[in-house]
């Protein structure tokens, strides 16, 4: 008998980066510094949150290469604190407290439930795979109502290292039984789009901001605007 080729592995599972891809990082400094009496805030909110979120991600990794690993709630309350520090707000624990509560509940992008249902109607599985620590993943997945779009919700907690370490991403499999390249990743983070490439995976970086690509040894397969897309990426990937 003629040996019959494999077939053409389709995508089946979608996973998503939790912050900045799904969920509004810049979120809770908005909506704090929209609070009566917060002027102090409001004067340097964009920059507060911008920082924020640099040295949450420079946490992480240098966490990541050292070994140091702490879950990303703590990594996000040292990085807000350097963060007002540096936007001049000085120590203020009643509004890195509120802060932080706001960052438990961040907007998702308004195109994230109909997205998810639509992959859902495809028959496609989808999942969270975030540095998030889960508790703090559970609240926002809950105060979005997106859960029940979801087949999972990884954190990267199980494997206590932040990505891009290839165990992050080998969780995928582990939960869904999944080869790499059937596996599309989103993300809005470039490198992390660029290391799950690496990694075998199917890659998305959706490019809200309009950034350069990142200078990496790989690169993502696709690139979009936003989120809106994904169902059709995945049929066609
Ligand atoms: C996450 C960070 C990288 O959700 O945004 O994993």
């Amino acid at each position: 008998m003629p040996e019959t080729s494999p077939a053409p592995r389709r995508i089946t599972t979608c996973v998503f980066d939790a912050y900045g891809t799904l969920f509004d990082v810049t979120a809770a400094a908005r909506a704090c510094a929209a609070e009566p009496g917060r002027e102090a805030l409001a004067a340097v909110a964009p920059r507060l949150a911008e920082t924020w979120r640099l040295k949450q991600l420079q946490y992480s990794w240098l966490r990541a290469v050292t070994g140091a690993h702490a879950d990303f709630w703590q990594v996000t309350g040292e990085a807000l604190a350097y963060a007002m520090e540096e936007a001049g707000l000085g120590e203020d624990p009643a509004l890195a407290a509120r802060l932080m509560d706001l960052y438990r509940e961040l907007d998702a992008y308004t195109e994230v439930p109909a997205m998810l249902a639509a992959l859902k109607s495809a028959g496609l599985a989808t999942a969270i795979l975030s540095n998030g620590a889960p508790e703090m993943l559970a609240s926002a997945v809950a105060s979005a109502g997106i859960g029940q779009h979801l087949d999972a919700v990884l954190s990267v907690e199980d494997v206590g290292v932040f990505k891009p370490a290839r165990a992050v991403y080998d969780l995928v499999g582990r939960r869904f039984g999944t080869a790499p390249a059937e596996v599309l990743f989103v993300s809005s983070n470039g490198w992390d789009a660029a290391a799950a490439s690496g990694y075998g995976f199917t890659t998305l970086w959706v490019n809200r901001a309009g950034l350069p690509q990142d200078r990496l040894p790989w690169a993502p397969r696709f690139t979009a605007p936003d989120l809106t897309t994904v169902p059709d990426i995945a049929a066609r990937a």
